[in-house]
């Protein structure tokens, strides 16, 4: 069975890639010419690369006509929600525009592949303490440009399903990390500062932003699990939560990857690492989607953590 990812030299679709190859998939993925190729270099000749860009309606109609996928796995996006403040079209453009030459590109081609497409808690934003766990059904209050662009892809996976009966299900999925999980994010920032501190790369003093955040955290290998359940096993035009149903403060998370270094630091709030408007809470209920596919994480954040730390110690 062929499968298409959109996304796959990044952070869940490189484990989404060596997922599928271990289950037999013939895997091809879309790079950009300057897509950096790291995350895939250990497998990258077991999986087909097609040069793409997902903005381009032709270069994406192109690739899916060749490939003619049985699944496609939409993961493609600018993800990091402090770049969308900066460089808000560029967001919406990506996210938006994007999954739209997906859908485009299917129905102009008359084919009818199942199509995962990654949406996000942070659509949810402005959570109430007596809103949690969050459930599907809770009200979308985005608080970011990245929020209202993955509400957008959301309601667009909903809108071309209920028009052109596309295979489209939508995955809210919760925080992930893992090894390879790009630098900027804060699990794996604060990871590759230890390694710098240990490797006496840089004074002991370790920036953060916001502490006071909780966040719903996952292993990125159990949510790639999920995502191939999800084309298995979900019905089309639903939306699931997928997470791990437990919250961390982020100061707990710092403090427990501090636990596993012998290094002492000075913690020192950096005001550019503060949101004009931060998620405070997601933690979030998905009995929706374990009723549907069986589906629990098995990986305990413990060991996300240790082993992110230990990804980048090897780096550095
Ligand atoms: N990045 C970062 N860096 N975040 C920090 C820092 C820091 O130094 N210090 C505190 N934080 C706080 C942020 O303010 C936020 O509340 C929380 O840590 C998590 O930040 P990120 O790891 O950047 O992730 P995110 O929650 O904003 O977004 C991630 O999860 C979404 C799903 O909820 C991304 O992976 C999104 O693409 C994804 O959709």
């Amino acid at each position: 069975m062929k499968v298409l990812i959109t996304g796959i030299t990044g952070f869940a679709g490189s484990h989404l890639s060596e997922f599928l190859l271990s289950k037999k998939y013939e895997v091809h993925g879309i790079e950009r010419w300057r897509s950096k190729t790291e995350n895939i270099d250990s497998f990258k000749d077991k999986i087909v690369l097609h040069e793409c860009d997902i903005k381009d309606y032709h270069s994406v109609k192109k690739v899916i006509e060749s490939v003619l996928p049985e699944k496609i796995f939409h993961l493609a996006a600018q993800s990091f929600v402090p770049t969308s403040w900066n460089a808000p079209s560029e967001t919406i453009t990506t996210n938006i525009i994007g999954e739209l030459n997906i859908f485009e590109a299917v129905k102009e081609l008359k084919i009818n592949p199942w199509i995962q497409i990654a949406c996000s808690s942070e659509e949810y934003g402005m959570v109430y303490e007596n809103e949690v766990p969050i459930k599907e059904t809770n009200p979308l209050r985005p608080l970011s440009p990245y929020g209202v662009s993955k509400v957008a892809q959301d309601l667009l996976g909903y809108q071309y399903h209920q028009s052109h009966n596309l295979n489209i299900v939508r995955t809210r999925t919760f925080n992930h990390e893992g090894p390879r999980r790009g630098e900027v994010f804060v699990t794996s920032n604060f990871a590759k500062q230890i390694a710098d501190i240990e490797k006496k790369k840089k004074p002991p003093v370790l920036y953060v932003g916001n502490l006071d955040a909780r966040r719903d955290y996952t292993d990125v290998r159990d949510i790639v699990r999920a995502y191939w359940l999800a084309t298995e096993k979900c019905v089309a035009g639903e939306v699931y939560n997928i997470c791990s149903g437990r919250d961390w403060k982020i100061k707990d998370m710092l403090n427990y990857l501090l636990s596993l270094s012998k290094i002492k630091v000075e913690v020192k709030q950096d005001p550019a690492r503060m949101r004009p408007s931060d998620v405070q809470i997601l933690l979030g209920d998905c009995t929706k989607f374990t009723k549907q596919t069986g589906w629990k994480p098995e990986i305990p954040f413990e060991k996300t953590l240790e082993d992110l730390l230990n990804y980048w110690r090897e780096r550095i």
